[in-house]
C-alpha cells in the first residue's frame, strides 16, 4: 500500500484531535483511502513540553521548514491558529505542491481569495470544513450536495460559548455577568471572551458560508457584528412572555439588493427549529430553492468533533492526491454587492425606559409613525415611583427608518433610556 504523508502545524487542541483520529482508526482510514495515512512531523512551539499524547518525540519540531519545506510530506495541515505566521506557512506549504487543510476560521475569513489562488495555481487541494462549526458538516454540503440549488438563506448558531450562555440565562433566568462568569469556571468561555461574546467569532464563520453559499467573496469586513453583551435577563424574560427565545444568529441572505451578511442576537420563535438549540450545540439552518428547508447540527468545537471534521478533510485530500487530481477549488465565480444593514427589513424588540404619566406612549407612538415604524405589540408591566418601563415590537421596517425613529424617542423628555433593540427574526 502507498503511504501519503501527513505534516500538522500545531499540536494543541484539534491537532491532538486530528492526532487521536489518524492514530486510533488507522487500519479503517487505509481501507477508505487505500493508503496508509502517516502523521511523519509535527510543529509545535516548545518541543520539550510534557504532552498527554503518546508522541514519538522524534517527530516535533520547532522549525516550520522541515514541514512546509520537506519534499517528502503530502499534506499539510494547519491546526495552530492566527494569522503570524500561519498564512506565510500554508502559502508556501501550497506553492510548494502540498495539499493543506486547515480549521482556521481567522483566515480563510480574511485571506481566502489569497489561499485559494495558491492551490489553483500548485493544483492542490486547499480544505477547511472544520474552521466552521467544528464537527458539523456545513462547507462540503454546501459545495457539493447543495451545489444545484440557488441558496436563499443562511441561520446559524455557530458560537458555542454565547448559545451555552443564553441557554444559561433562558433557563435560570440569570443576567450576563454571573453566566459569563460561570461559562469562564466550567472552561467554555475564554479568559478573554471577547471574541465570542462580540460576536467576531461568528461573523468569520458567517463569512465563509456566505462566500460559498453565494458563490461570491464576503470576506469578516463585510459582516455587520453586534454581540450578545447587552442582552439582560430582562429582555429574556420578555421574548418568553411574547413566545420568543434570544439567541446570537449569524444570518446571510441573498436579495436582489445584494447579500446580507449580520451576526447579532435576535427574538425567535418558539417553534423555529433553531430555538431547540441548546447549550454548547451548533446549527445551521439553509434555505434552497429546490431542497427548501435543510438544517445542520451537532458540536460546533473541541477536539474530537473539530478533529474529526480536519480528519475527513486529509482523507479527501489523500483521495485526491493518490488519484493525482484536486477536488473543488473556489466557488467564488461572481462579484455581488454587500447590502449595508441600513437597507435590511427586520422588525425590532424594542425595550424602553420612560416616565409613568399621562401622554407618555401616544408622544412614543407619534415618533415612531412619523418615521414610517408602525408598532404590532406594546407591553407595559414593570412602574417604579414615576418610571415605567415599556416594550414594543414593530412591523416589518427598514432598518433606516428605526435607527430615525430610535433618535426621535431619544430626544423625548420623557424618555430615560432606550434600553435595549433586538431584531425578530425567523417568522
Ligand atoms: P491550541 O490548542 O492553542 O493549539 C495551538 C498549537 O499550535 C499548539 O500545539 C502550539 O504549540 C502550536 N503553535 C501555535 N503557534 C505556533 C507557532 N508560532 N509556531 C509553532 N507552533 C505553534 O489551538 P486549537 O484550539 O487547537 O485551535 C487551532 C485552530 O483550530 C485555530 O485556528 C482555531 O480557531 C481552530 N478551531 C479550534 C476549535 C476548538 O475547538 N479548539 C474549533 C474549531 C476551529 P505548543 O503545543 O508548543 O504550544
Ligand atoms: N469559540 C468557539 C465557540 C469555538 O465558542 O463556538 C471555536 O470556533
Amino acid at each position: 500500500m502507498p503511504t501519503i504523508r501527513v505534516g500538522l502545524l500545531g499540536l494543541g487542541t484539534v491537532g491532538s484531535g486530528v492526532y487521536k483520529i489518524l492514530t486510533g482508526n488507522q487500519e479503517s482510514i487505509a481501507s477508505k483511502v487505500g493508503a496508509n495515512v502517516e502523521i511523519t512531523r509535527i510543529l509545535v512551539r516548545d518541543r520539550l513540553r510534557n504532552r498527554s499524547l503518546p508522541v514519538d518525540s522524534a517527530i516535533l519540531t520547532e522549525n516550520a521548514a522541515d514541514i512546509i519545506e520537506n519534499p517528502e510530506i503530502d499534506i499539510v495541515v494547519e491546526v495552530m491558529g492566527g494569522l503570524e505566521p500561519t498564512l506565510d506557512y500554508v502559502l508556501t506549504a501550497l506553492k510548494n505542491g502540498k495539499s493543506v487543510v486547515s480549521a482556521n476560521k481567522d483566515m480563510v475569513a480574511l485571506y481566502g481569495r489569497e489561499l485559494f489562488a495558491a492551490a489553483r495555481e500548485s493544483a492542490v487541494d486547499f480544505l477547511f470544513e472544520g474552521s466552521v462549526a467544528g464537527g458539523i458538516p456545513i462547507i462540503r454540503p454546501l459545495k457539493v450536495c447543495l451545489a444545484a440549488n440557488r441558496i436563499q438563506e443562511i441561520m446559524g448558531i455557530i458560537n458555542g460559548t454565547t448559545n451555552y450562555m443564553l441557554t444559561k440565562m433562558t433557563r435560570e433566568g440569570s443576567d450576563y455577568q454571573q453566566v459569563l462568569a460561570e461559562a469562564q469556571q466550567m472552561g467554555y468561555a475564554e479568559a478573554d471572551p471577547s471574541a465570542d461574546v462580540g460576536g467576531l467569532d461568528a461573523a468569520r464563520k458567517l463569512a465563509i458560508l456566505a462566500s460559498i453559499a453565494f458563490n461570491t467573496r464576503v470576506t469578516l469586513n463585510d459582516v455587520y457584528v453586534e454581540g450578545i453583551e447587552k442582552i439582560g435577563a430582562r429582555d429574556i424574560a420578555y421574548a418568553s412572555e411574547l413566545g420568543y427565545i434570544v439567541k446570537l444568529l449569524g444570518i446571510a441572505k441573498e436579495t436582489p439588493e445584494g447579500i446580507e451578511a449580520r451576526v447579532h442576537p435576535c427574538f425567535i420563535p418558539h417553534h423555529h427549529p433553531l430555538a431547540a438549540v441548546s447549550d454548547v450545540f451548533n446549527a445551521i439552518f439553509v434555505r434552497g430553492d429546490a431542497v427548501g428547508e435543510t438544517m445542520f447540527y451537532g458540536r460546533g468545537a473541541g477536539e474530537m468533533p473539530t478533529g474529526s471534521a480536519v480528519a475527513g478533510d486529509i482523507l479527501d485530500a489523500a483521495r485526491n492526491r493518490l488519484r493525482g487530481t484536486c477536488g473543488i477549488n473556489c466557488t467564488c465565480y461572481e462579484q455581488k454587492m454587500i447590502r449595508p444593514v441600513e437597507q435590511i427589513s427586520s422588525r425590532y424588540y424594542i425595550r424602553l425606559n420612560v416616565q409613568d404619566r399621562p401622554g407618555v406612549l401616544a408622544s412614543i407612538a407619534y415618533a415612531f409613525g412619523d418615521k414610517e415604524v408602525s408598532l404590532a405589540t406594546v407591553l407595559q408591566k414593570h412602574t417604579r415611583g414615576e418610571q415605567a418601563e415599556i416594550v414594543l415590537i414593530t412591523h416589518r421596517v427598514r432598518e433606516l427608518n428605526l435607527q430615525d425613529a430610535l433618535k426621535l424617542v431619544q430626544q423625548l423628555s420623557s424618555v430615560h433610556a432606550v434600553s435595549n433593540v433586538i431584531r425578530v427574526e425567523g417568522e
